[in-house]
Order: structure tokens, then sequence, then C-alpha cells
């Protein structure tokens, strides 16, 4: 073939992937496909919330699909659909994710399409814009001044990472940025029921297992702010340069708030940075009922919040927020930088990857953007709330069961509770975990577990509003099912 001919060939194909009419045509039915899953998931016309498949299978699938000839983006759509966990089914009572909002995954449609990086201002204008309005409605919520300044980034873990980054750059020597830090000393106070993304982040760093210092929680799990005196003081007297403490706002096991204003207070008093992990809860600041719950949270130097646990928003969606808006400058710049950053031009206060870890970013802001302005706070409320009440209810009903125990009292959406009747096969942990695994095989009902003194726990997050009375006393009926039933007589092994 001659190059020409094939330089028009490749054109061809080229123009027909892009064809405008061939997208409009399969967007229309994709966005039926969509629609009508949705429709499906809340008339309760399908039988799996999870249609659970062995990884061996769920990979072989995938190649024999990709290596036949007949994918279009309807079947494709299709067989993605059918294999996935459907976050949509009232019956999904799993992880710390929500099914974003249609407006906010119409958005993301676009955030897809338009592919435009949000890292240097002039690539991510529109992006960049929505974002400065995101960070300063939740700034505000938080009770932070016009002083507070931050940015939104890839997650939770990577929010925890880069405040931690900032708390060394904040508290440290000042110079760990440029000559590195060959054997820290450094140490962060943190509950020993935090999200293992906070130990992660202090390993990155490579301050090793001495790096985080576990406070002990109480028996709701929270953290005994009573101890961090002792705590800082013992650090101190081996050596240690204890930088910060990070407060959990909730824990992910169990959904527990830490004691921000006593955190605040100590920080304060020993100019300790403070960072509040509020991956999952920050989002209360946006509900009257239960913002109490962050008090003191407006003393913190920086706060982790995900847009995509219960605010209504694909993943991946976060932002970090700085009370003083100049910290957010810190996890990335020698200290000149970040200081003069202003000063290097208006401009450069608005090219974010400056102050994120990524350099091409999504256009993370339009996703949870798109619900402030379309819908207002409101639903972001209405949601939050009708989340912990159903969590209430639900704890209710645990704890009326002669055989289901309910770990603590639920501070937001999440439960903890274990089946403890009747077992005669097993201990309460082998049981529950047995229990989980057998219903998640099953496929009607998802949830998971977790481990709290040694012992497994089945948990719960009401990430779904729709959610209701049926679907919970179902998934209690259907365990104690499961338990009662002779192992070798139960349908999955
Ligand atoms: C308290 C807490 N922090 C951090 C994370 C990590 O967030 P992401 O999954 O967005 O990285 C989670 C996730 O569940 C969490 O619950």
């Amino acid at each position: 073939m001659n190059t020409d001919k094939r330089g028009d060939d490749n054109l061809e194909l080229l123009r027909k992937a892009y064809d405008p009419e061939a997208f409009r045509e399969q967007g229309h039915k994709l966005v039926d496909q969509l629609a009508d899953h949705l429709a499906d998931s809340l008339n309760g016309e399908h039988e799996q919330t999870i249609p659970w498949q062995e990884p061996e299978e769920s990979v072989a699938f995938w190649r024999d699909f990709a290596a036949g000839s007949a994918a279009t983006t309807e079947t494709f759509a299709q067989e993605f659909l059918s294999r996935s966990v459907r976050i949509s089914d009232p019956r999904f009572l799993g992880h710390q994710i929500c099914e974003p909002v249609p407006t906010a995954q119409l958005a993301s449609l676009a955030v897809e399409m338009l592919n435009n990086g949000s890292g240097v201002y002039e690539m991510g204008m529109a992006g960049t814009g929505m974002e400065k309005y995101v960070v300063g409605r939740v700034a505000e919520a938080f009770g932070f001044s016009d002083a507070a300044d931050g940015f939104m980034t890839s997650g939770g873990t990577l929010a925890n990472l880069t405040a931690m980054l900032a708390a060394r750059a904040a508290r440290g020597n000042g110079e760990d940025w440029q000559v590195g830090t060959e054997c820290s000393k450094y140490s962060i106070l943190v509950s020993d029921q935090a999200h293992y993304c906070v130990d992660r982040a202090i390993r990155i760093m490579g301050w090793g297992n001495d790096g985080l210092i576990l406070v002990p929680t109480n028996d709701r799990f929270q953290m005994r702010t009573e101890l961090l005196p002792d705590l800082l003081a013992h650090a101190q007297a081996e050596g240690r340069q204890v930088l910060g403490v990070v407060g959990s706002a909730c824990s992910t096991s169990t959904g527990s708030f830490d004691d921000l204003r006593a955190i605040g207070q100590f920080c304060q008093a020993n100019d300790l940075w403070f960072h509040v992990d509020g991956a999952h809860g920050a989002a209360l600041a946006f509900s009257k009922t239960h913002r109490r719950k962050l008090a003191g949270i407006e003393l913190a130097d920086s706060v982790a919040i995900d847009f995509h646990k219960m605010m209504m928003t694909p993943v991946l969606s976060s932002a970090l927020i700085f009370r003083k808006g100049e910290d957010s400058f810190r996890a990335f710049s020698i200290e000149a930088e970040y200081l003069f950053a202003r000063d290097a031009g208006p401009l450069d206060h608005f090219n974010l990857a400056r102050r994120t870890f990524e350099c091409t970013k999504s256009a993370l802001s339009a996703r949870v953007y798109s619900t402030f302005a379309i819908h207002g706070t409101k639903l972001f409320e209405a949601n939050i709330d009708r989340l912990h009440q159903l969590a209430k209810e639900f704890a209710a009903m645990v704890e009326l069961h002669p055989h289901f125990e309910l770990c603590v009292e639920p501070e937001t959406n999440i439960v903890c509770f274990r089946y403890a009747g009747p077992s005669a096969d097993a201990s309460h942990s082998e049981c529950n975990d047995r229990l989980r695994d057998e219903l998640i095989r099953e496929g009607e009902y998802y949830i998971v577990k977790t481990k709290l003194h040694g012992e497994t726990w089945l948990r719960c997050t009401v990430a779904n509003p729709f959610t209701a009375e049926e679907e919970l006393s179902g998934l209690l009926k259907r365990l104690m099912e499961l338990a009662i039933t002779p192992y070798h007589e139960r349908r999955i092994h």
C-alpha cells in the first residue's frame, strides 16, 4: 500500500470515529440505557444489586468481549451496566459512595468530552472559575473567613497526603522540600480509627513506623483527646518532632466524629498543625440538623472533603480547604514561591497545578458545581438528612431484634452491627464473615464488613436516599435466614 493511500485510509478511519451524527445517535441511546437502568433500580425490576463474578471470570469475559467483532457503544454499555454494582438500587448498603444526581452525571459527561485539564488556568478557564466558587462555598460552610482558600483534587486520599505535606512545610524544619529528610523524626497524632490513607501518607513522606502516633479511642470510637498532652510529651521526650494532629470527621469504620474543638484548642496551645479528615463527614456542614457534629472545624488549618460520598457527585471529586489561603501553596512549593505566588502575577493565583499533586487535572469542579447551580445546597441538605434518618431507623431495628447486636449508636449514615443469635457452627466473627460473603455472592443486598477490636462486624452505609424500611428490614430478614440455615444446606459456598 502506498503512503498516500494509507494516509487516506487513516483519515477516513478517524473521521468515522469522530462522526458527530454517530455520536449524537449513540449518545441518545446511551442516555436511554442509563435512564432505564436507573428506573429499573428504583422500581425494583431486577434481581441483583451486585452481580457477583469471580475475578477470573470477569477478566475472561472482557478479554473475549474485546476480541469479538460485534462491540458497539450499545452492547458495550449493556454489558458494563449488567456487570456492575447498582448503587442506585435501594438495597445497595455497601461502601461510602453515592448514585450521582442525574444532573451531575450529565455534567460529568460534558467534563469527559471537553477534556479541559484545569491545572493551568488558560487550559481550564471554566473549571477553574467553578472550582473557586465551590471552594468558597465549602469554606463558608465550615465557618472560615474570606482568607480561606484551597483547591479540588482527585480523592480524599490525595487530599490528606497533600495536607500532610503542607503540615510538614508549615511546622517542620522548613527545608524538607529542598534538601529532603534523611532520617525523619517527624510524627503526627491521629486516632486509632483514622482511615488508612493517613498512615500511608506518613509512610510516603518517609517517616516510617514512628511517624504515626495512634491515640486510643473511647467506646464510641472517638479520639480520647484527654490523652493528647501525655502522648505529645512522651513523643517529644523520645526525640520526635510532632507536627500536628489529624481529627477524623468522621472515622471510616463506625462513622464516629472526633471532638474537633478539643483537638483544635490543643493544637493552638501547642503550635501544631490541625488537619481534619472530613472525607466522609465534612459534608454535614451543609445540614442545619447535623452540622453541630463538626463544632470546632473552624479551628482547623486544613480540611479534606469528598463530594462523592454524601454529596451526590461522581467519583473522584474532593477538595482540600485551608483556613489561611496562603497555606494552600505550601505542599509542593519552596517557601519563597508560596509566599510570593500572588506577586508572580494575577494569573498565577489561578494556575491550580501549583498547589495540587495533579498536573493535568480533570475539571472536577463541574461535577459538583452543577449541583450548587441547578439545585442549590438544599439538595445536599435533603440527602444528608434523609440518609442520617434512615441510618437511625436501621440502628433502631437492629437494637429491637433479639438476634442482632448494634455496635454503636450511629452518628452518621454508617451502621455497624452483627448477627449474634444462635449459630451452632461458628464464632461470632466467623459467622459474620461467612454471612457477608454469602450475601454478596447471592447478590440481592450489598453490605460490607469491618474489624473492630479484632472482631468482624457487618457494616452498612445508607448511601441511597430511596432505601426504605422495606429494604432495611429485608436485609435483616435475609441475614437471619442465612444464619439459621445449616451451612451445608445453603445455596452458596
Ligand atoms: C475518613 C476517610 N478518609 C479518607 C478516605 C479516602 O477517600 P478516597 O476514597 O476519596 O480517596 C475515606 C474513604 O472511605 C474515608 O472514609
